[in-house]
């Protein structure tokens, strides 16, 4: 059964992020703590002060040691959080529900990963050969199929789903040129997206989401308490995640063209948020762009577009900033690259600064969103067919 939901409970009252990008000279450490302590100096708290910790990484530690560590702290609880790229939203998670449960007044959730100088790419598959049984694709070729399998099932009309994946590509780097925290802050023009070498089947390096250092971290409290630590706290609508069957790259009925998780992980989010239609009602969505390919069905499996349609909805520029409903708005995976136990927390810090109305100047919503409350992320663990996937919406008002 869906969760019951904790609408309202707790709220987010401090935020750190690192600026993502190729950090030689900073240590996981080094970008954790800073992250951290960015979120609990924001909210007026020492960090040795906060009850709980949740910490996010894929590959750069392993245990709570790792923050208990580097924060110096006094035997308090410190849980490592592993799943996959969606790390980071379940230690979130976690920690509002460790808080909305009453054995905690704060928690803080962390995510960090140091990808650059490990030598990770998404070139190399991430399975150690096995039996053969299982397929053994890099991330880039496992996406690729979602591409081909969507032009086949809907059949746009001849260069259009190519236009579409470009036009995401294009809208991500030019959001990402706006934000300082970004890892590419460079808009890229069409034409150079076009040219660029092919990765996997029909994405090219633009389609790609980088390989990234970075951090994030989020303080938790009761929403009672929270304007005791801030008067722009964000409440906590819903927080969903769903881990599918992780049946489909075998299961001949799976024909990647949509996430099944993460209609599930939405369709739970919503009705926790009491949301009937996202499109209107939300003011942005961070979504998990990992390849250009992924945020165009995801569009269609959170709701944001008909399904088969969303390439009509990308080309009409409805998910631009100053679209129907701005997606990426920070340049998504797409610009920030993805420093995996780091990037759930990072959508979060977006929604954070456009609610709170603290994004740099050039970067704000524009236009019809502006009277709206509610922010979504999303944040997808696995390849298509064997996936977990994670809605969180965020608001900035308390319900009535
Ligand atoms: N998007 C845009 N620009 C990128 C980029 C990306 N994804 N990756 C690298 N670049 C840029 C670099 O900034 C650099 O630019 P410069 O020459 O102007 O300095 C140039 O491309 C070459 O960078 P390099 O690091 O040598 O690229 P690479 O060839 O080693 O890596 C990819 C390119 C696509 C292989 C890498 O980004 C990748 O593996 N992405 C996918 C990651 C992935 O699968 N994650 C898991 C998701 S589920």
């Amino acid at each position: 059964m869906p969760s019951r939901g904790i609408r309202d409970k707790v709220a987010v009252v401090g935020m750190g992020c690192t600026r993502f990008g190729e950090h030689w000279n900073a240590s996981a450490d080094d970008l954790m703590l800073e992250a951290a302590l960015a979120a609990c100096t924001s909210a007026g708290m020492a960090a040795d002060a906060v009850d709980a910790h949740w910490l996010s990484t894929l590959a750069s530690g392993s245990s709570g040691l790792m923050l208990s560590r580097a924060l110096r702290l006094p035997y308090r609880p410190v849980t490592r959080v592993e799943n996959y790229c969606a790390g980071g939203s379940d230690a979130l998670r976690n920690a509002c529900y460790a808080v909305a449960s009453g054995a905690y007044d704060t928690a803080l959730a962390v995510g960090v990963e140091k990808l650059k100088d490990s030598g990770t790419s998404g070139l190399a598959a991430a399975e150690v050969p096995g039996d053969g049984t299982r397929p053994d694709l890099t991330a880039p070729a496992a996406f690729s199929l979602v591409a081909q399998a969507y032009g086949e099932r809907y059949r746009p009309p001849s260069g259009a789903l190519r236009e579409a994946l470009d036009r995401i590509a294009w809208k991500n780097h030019a959001n990402g040129a706006l934000n300082p925290r970004a890892h590419f802050r460079r808009a890229v023009p069409l034409d150079t997206i076009r040219a660029a070498p092919r990765v996997a089947g029909e994405l090219g390096l633009f389609d790609c989401s980088g390989v990234s250092d970075g951090a994030a971290a989020a303080l938790v409290v009761r929403a009672e308490d929270a304007y005791r630590y801030t008067d722009k706290p964000l409440f906590v609508k819903a927080l969903a995640l769903a881990a599918g069957p992780a049946a489909g790259p075998a299961d001949p009925g799976y024909d990647f063209t949509s996430f099944p998780e993460v209609r599930h992980s939405a369709a739970d989010a919503y009705r926790q948020a009491g949301i009937s239609d996202p499109r209107t009602e939300l003011a942005l969505a961070e979504v998990h762009d990992c390849f250009t390919i992924t945020e165009l069905v995801l569009m269609e499996d959170l709701g944001f577009a008909e399904p088969g349609t969303a390439w009509r909805s990308v080309l009409a520029g409805e998910f631009d900033r100053d679209g129907v409903l701005p997606v990426n708005t920070d340049g998504g995976l797409k610009a920030f690259g993805h420093p995996i136990g780091a990037s759930g927390l990072r959508m979060l810090f977006e929604c954070w600064l456009q609610l709170r109305g603290e994004t740099p100047e050039g970067a704000a919503l524009t236009g019809n969103t502006a009277h709206r409350k509610l922010a979504l992320t999303h944040n997808l663990g696995g390849g298509p067919g064997e996936c977990l996937s994670f809605v969180s919406i965020v608001g900035s008002e308390p319900s009535e």
